[in-house]
């Protein structure tokens, strides 16, 4: 298992770019920003926060979501850009999302960085806390490894069948495409997918 908060301590973050992912911003050149709902947006595996603070702006309130407090100490640390807030949680633990709801959850490098034999936990996450009619947005990584390090994750690789019977029949995907605007050495290797909650199978 990855000791998330110790790779924040130890500096060893790669993902950290400083700047938030260039699909996020292509995606609010791209979409109506209906797109997002009208209630509050999640980001889970927010990190350092530089996607919750883009998504913030646009006046939505946004809630980021981490495991690892180091992260959200270094993401209080930047100036609010709009209605943010950072939680200490667990995107995978049923109590922590209990009596939540969301009009989107915006994904980015927190499914991939989950291990593969959870990620039916991440989509009954995405189950409980999206209401019908919203969407999962997410920037999903199909070859994040180099050739020969795909057991080696985090990051793990993800497929586009995958990805699709992942959220099915709850999440019907509406829009996808490989993004332009990506980090330097992700080129080609990320999809960005919209999928939207279908308004069946409530309790
Ligand atoms: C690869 S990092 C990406 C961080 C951020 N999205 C970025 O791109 O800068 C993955 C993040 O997910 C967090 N994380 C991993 N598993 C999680 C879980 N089950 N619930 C919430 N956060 C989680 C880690 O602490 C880490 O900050």
């Amino acid at each position: 298992m990855t000791d998330w908060n110790q790779r924040y301590e130890l500096g060893d973050t790669p993902w950290e770019k400083g700047h938030a992912a260039p699909p996020l911003l292509e995606l609010l050149e791209k979409m109506d920003p209906s797109i997002w709902g009208e209630g509050a947006v999640l980001v889970p595996g927010c990190g350092t926060g530089h996607d919750v603070r883009l998504i913030s702006a646009l006046g939505l309130e946004t809630i980021g979501l981490d495991l690892a407090p180091l992260a959200l100490a270094k993401a209080n640390e930047f100036s609010k850009t709009g209605k943010e807030s950072y939680e200490l949680g667990d995107f995978l633990d049923p109590a922590w999302r209990k009596g939540k709801t969301f009009s989107a959850i915006w994904e980015h490098t927190c499914y991939c960085a989950i291990h593969p034999s959870c990620r039916p936990d991440y989509a009954a996450a995405c189950i409980d806390l999206i209401a019908p009619g919203g969407h999962l947005i997410g920037v999903f990584f199909l070859t994040p490894n180099d050739p020969g390090e795909e057991d080696e994750g985090p990051p793990f690789n993800a497929s586009i069948e995958e990805l699709d019977a992942r959220f099915a029949p709850e999440f019907e995907r509406i829009d996808s495409w490989v993004p332009n605007r990506c980090y330097p050495g992700r080129e080609g290797k990320e999809w960005v997918a919209i999928y939207r909650r279908n308004s069946f199978n409530q309790t």
